[in-house]
């Protein structure tokens, strides 16, 4: 087990866990998604006496949109941000921000509220909450408050929250509805941290003028920024490269970008330029369009083939106001691959260790332990997870399937058929995940191009570099299910 140990608290409520966090203040940790905190609990640079698990707390995962104004729920997950078709037609821009926020598997689970308060200055969520001006509701037994973007983010990963205090749910003020947007970055590979990221709206008036303009840079300093000095140039000005370049030399000299192992100072600033220009272009190609919300709506989605996690849910062993101590043991009742099983386990054990350690499966592989690799890759719920950053406790009532659940040594699944006709594995040690995280794949795209299937496996490494044989494996057992 890697983390230090500690008490898992379990809140039904926000005042439940208002109280709690008002009793334990610095001792104590919300935990959201865990995408975040549960790789720095595993290093143990973070090392909470008490955890505040706001997984089972009602209420804070709503979405909710009107005129004017879309409110998220701090427990949003960033996949039913993605997924929304409402928000997809009146916000394109996050659901595009969304979609390079690092993979699905970390999507699934990672939640809107935890990405602000963690407050990454290269994440995207924060970029588009400055460049909209988000408003944040913050809660504690006391009092509420409301804060702006610009007052929300004081530094690296430093935010206005106080030690006692929740964020509940945060509301973007819809720009015009013809505006145009961008959000656009660099990494090294699709779904890292960008080196630089920007958000761009644009809005033209009846004169074709700009009218509406928002410029936001994230990576290039402690906290995301709003380029207010390049909005100012734009408004009234026509469209057009000579704007847009000015506009980006002005966004250019007002950041001061760190240098770091990623990259240079001067080469942030170079690429700064470069994606504003950019962004400003698309942007200004978009005004007036809708974007298609796409074909993953995550109510209907499904895992293929069809009925292949209908299985009977566990009931729950959870009692409301659960809480235990560092060394006590947590009753749990889970559904593995269709079979329900009861066990007890420590607070700190992680899922993948229960499945591993516990019920013997030991099929899901475990390798960084800290999100990276995927090799852990199992389905919670029909959703892919990694079990490396999720408690076992926190798995307490839901139905898991890991790699021994998708087919038998008789009767191989279909992708595992493909993946050994096609050569897609070599010492075999990421093959579960990545065959997982295929499943999820095909259950959203029901025809992949190879495009999509690299960007779906993107968050699976496979050490042997066997890439070309998993897509064309993937791509096979796509073609196979068409023709059945
Ligand atoms: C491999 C990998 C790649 C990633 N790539 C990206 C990326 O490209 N872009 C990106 O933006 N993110 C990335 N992430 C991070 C991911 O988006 C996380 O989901 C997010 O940063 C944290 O959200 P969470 O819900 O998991 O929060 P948690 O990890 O549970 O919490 C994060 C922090 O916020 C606090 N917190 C959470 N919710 C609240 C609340 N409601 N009130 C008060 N405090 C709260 C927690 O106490 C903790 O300090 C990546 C993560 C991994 C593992
Ligand atoms: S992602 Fe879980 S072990 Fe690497
Ligand atoms: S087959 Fe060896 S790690 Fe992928």
């Amino acid at each position: 087990m890697k983390p230090a140990p500690f008490n898992l608290l379990r809140p039904r409520s926000v005042d439940e866990a208002l109280g709690l966090l008002q009793s334990y203040r610095d001792e104590a940790k919300v935990l959201a998604g865990g995408q975040s905190l549960v790789p720095l609990m595993n290093f143990r640079l973070a090392q909470p006496h008490y955890l505040i698990d706001l997984n089972g707390v009602e209420g804070l995962d709503k979405i909710e949109i009107d005129d004017q104004t879309l409110s998220l729920g701090a427990m949003v997950r960033q996949r039913d941000v993605e997924g929304s078709p409402s928000i997809a037609e009146r916000l394109p821009i996050l659901r595009e921000a969304i979609e390079q926020v690092a993979h699905p598997a970390i999507r699934n689970r990672g939640t809107v509220g935890g990405s602000m308060v963690h407050a990454d200055p290269s994440a995207e969520l924060p970029l588009i909450a400055t460049a909209l001006d988000a408003n944040f509701h913050l809660r504690s037994a006391q009092a509420n408050r409301s804060v702006a973007a610009k007052d929300f983010y004081q530094g690296y990963l430093l935010t206005d929250i106080a030690p006692d205090e929740l964020l509940v749910g945060i509301d973007f003020r819809l720009p015009p509805a013809a505006c145009g947007w961008c959000c656009s970055e660099i990494t090294r590979r699709h779904g890292d941290f960008a080196i630089v990221a920007v958000a761009v709206v644009l809005g033209l008036g009846g004169d074709r003028r700009i009218a509406f303009v928002r410029v936001a840079l994230g990576g290039v300093g402690p906290a995301p920024l709003r380029v207010e000095a390049a909005e100012a140039a734009l408004l009234g000005e026509w469209p057009g490269a000579e704007p847009f370049r000015r506009a980006a030399d002005i966004a250019t000299q007002a950041v001061d970008p760190p240098s770091d192992i990623h990259a240079s100072s001067s080469y942030r600033r170079h690429v700064a330029r470069v994606l504003v220009r950019r962004a400003l272009s698309v942007a200004e190609s978009r005004v007036a369009t809708r974007r298609d919300p796409g074909p993953f709506d995550s109510a209907q989605g499904r895992p293929f083939p069809r009925g292949e996690t209908e299985h009977l849910r566990a009931a729950s062993s959870r009692e409301p106001n659960g809480s235990s101590g560092p060394g006590e043991r947590i009753s749990i009742a889970v559904a593995v691959n269709g079979v329900r099983r009861t066990a007890t386990v420590e607070p700190r054990c992680s899922l993948v260790d229960f499945l591993r350690h516990d019920l013997g499966l030991v099929g899901t592989h475990v390798g960084c332990e800290h999100g990276v690799c995927g090799a852990c890759t199992i389905m919670l719920d029909g959703r892919t997870v990694r079990s490396c950053l999720l408690f076992a406790a926190q798995a307490d009532g839901a139905e898991i399937i890991t790699i021994e659940g998708i087919g038998t040594n008789e009767a191989l699944h279909p992708l595992q058929l493909a993946f050994r006709q096609h050569h897609a594995l070599q010492c075999g040690f990421c093959t579960p995940g990545m065959i997982l995280a295929a499943l999820e794949l095909l259950r959203d795209h029901a025809d992949p191009t190879e495009e999509e299937i690299r960007v779906g496996l993107g968050g699976n490494l496979c050490m042997c570099t066997g890439y070309v044989n998993i897509v064309r494996a993937v791509r096979a057992a796509a073609q196979e299910r068409k023709t059945v």
